[in-house]
């Protein structure tokens, strides 16, 4: 190998890593502004769906259903304090952690994952109208 031959070498490595490098970066903005978009469309839907029973600010008065404020990642039943008395059994009793998951199957049809909830939604048929909803209630309490 010549002594030209190895500087190419290492030139052709700094470029390439300085591809990675760009790459990545991209990568990561791409990723947040998708999240940030999820939240907004999350927000909108919310007002459209859920706002006439759920309240979402901290310490804020439960209406039809409870305070949603902090949920994600809460237990089924449990979350807010003042709505004991007034939250089914069913949903009490189902022992449910709150997180994509089990918010995706609830959001989806809720009579279905919880039998006899008091939620009397019919639930939102689209997955990425639940994707951006479950995200927006992710990053109330954040
Ligand atoms: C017609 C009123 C109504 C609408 C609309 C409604 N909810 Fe509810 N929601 C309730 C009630 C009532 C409960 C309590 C259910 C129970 O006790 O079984 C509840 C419970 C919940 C819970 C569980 C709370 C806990 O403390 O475990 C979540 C999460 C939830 N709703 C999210 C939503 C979202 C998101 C929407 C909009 C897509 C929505 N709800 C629309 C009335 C409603």
């Amino acid at each position: 190998m010549t002594f030209f031959s190895i500087k190419k070498n290492k030139l052709f490595y700094k470029i390439l890593r300085l591809k990675i490098v760009i790459i990545l970066s991209l990568i990561v903005t791409l990723n947040q502004s998708d999240s940030e978009g999820f939240k907004k469309d999350g927000e909108k839907l919310f007002k459209l769906h859920c706002s006439a029973c759920h309240s979402v600010k901290r310490g804020d008065k439960d209406k039809v259903g409870p305070n949603l404020y902090g949920i994600y990642g809460s237990t089924a039943g449990t979350q807010s304090y003042s709505f004991q008395d007034r939250y089914s059994s069913s949903i009490k009793q189902s022992k449910v952690v709150w997180d994509s998951k089990s918010l995706d199957l609830f959001l989806k049809n809720p009579r279905d994952f919880i039998p006899k909830t008091k939620m009397t939604f019919v639930g939102l048929r689209k997955t990425s109208d639940r994707n951006s909803l479950i995200e927006y209630l992710r990053s109330l309490d954040q």
